[in-house]
């Protein structure tokens, strides 16, 4: 069975005081919720505050981006052991923000996946195609060769860790959702491609989410999918109950 997984995306919002703020009520709120994994990736300069604050809590730590060389002169950059380090449990790689405006490559997604990975971190890795793609009939093509690059060369032994999240970019930030029944058909197709690489065995049991303006009221239709294993949430994460909300799905 998999555990549904609900992560919540601050993006570059929250200040240390803010983030730790938000979180402290979310620990509150969410105390008694055992059916749903919860993870919360504030940017990296929270990370380590609100790490302290979800110690001992079901709430799980995750980041945003990483570099995937260990460590080295590599001014600005992040390693995955240092994400460990200070007890960060998921990184999100591959998200469009970052292939749109940090030009990251899939070569250079699968780089950062693999070193993830090897670090011990659970990675969310981000797939899914634009207006432009989508409006060309392009979708299944493009998160096919998403996921086939992202993944490749990957160590099987090391992709039980692994979490992808369909995100169609034009759904995200825009409150333009996808229908549930559409992300659904992405996702199975994600899930065969997936499993091609990593094997039928961990495919089946690999979490893949959704992601693009989910919201309290729409999070029903998504998890109402049976091939839809959780939510990766951007602007509705920024507010306590909001996210809160969304959680508490059922
Ligand atoms: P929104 O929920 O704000 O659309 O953002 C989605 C997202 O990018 C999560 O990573």
């Amino acid at each position: 069975m998999r555990k549904p997984l609900i992560m919540g995306n601050w993006k570059m919002y929250k200040t240390v005081p803010e983030a730790v703020r938000l979180v402290k009520q979310l620990k509150v709120m969410l105390a008694d919720t055992v059916d749903v994994e919860i993870a919360v990736c504030p940017p990296f300069t929270a990370l380590q505050a609100v790490g302290e604050v979800i110690k001992g809590s079901a709430l799980k730590l995750g980041a945003q981006n990483l570099f995937w060389e260990k460590e080295g002169a590599y001014t600005g950059e992040i390693s995955p052991e240092m994400l460990t380090d200070i007890g960060v449990d998921y990184c999100i790689i591959g998200h469009s923000e970052r292939r749109a405006y940090f030009h990251e490559t899939d070569a250079d997604v699968n780089r950062k996946v693999k070193a993830a990975l090897a670090a011990g971190l659970g990675v969310v890795m981000c797939v899914g195609e634009t207006l432009e793609q989508r409006r060309a009939g392009l979708t299944q093509r493009v998160v096919e060769e998403q996921v086939t690059n992202g993944l490749a060369g990957l160590e099987v032994s090391q992709a039980d860790k692994l979490v992808i999240a369909y995100e169609p970019v034009w759904a995200i930030g825009t409150g333009e959702n996808a229908t549930g029944q559409d992300a659904a058909e992405v996702i199975a197709m994600i899930r065969r491609v997936a499993a091609g690489i990593v094997g039928e065995e961990i495919a089946a049991e690999m979490r893949i989410l959704y992601g693009g303006s989910v919201k309290p009221g729409n999070i029903k239709e998504f998890m109402a999918q049976p091939e839809i294993d959780g939510a990766l949430v951007g602007g509705a994460s920024l507010d306590a109950s909001s996210f809160a909300q969304i959680v508490r799905y059922n």
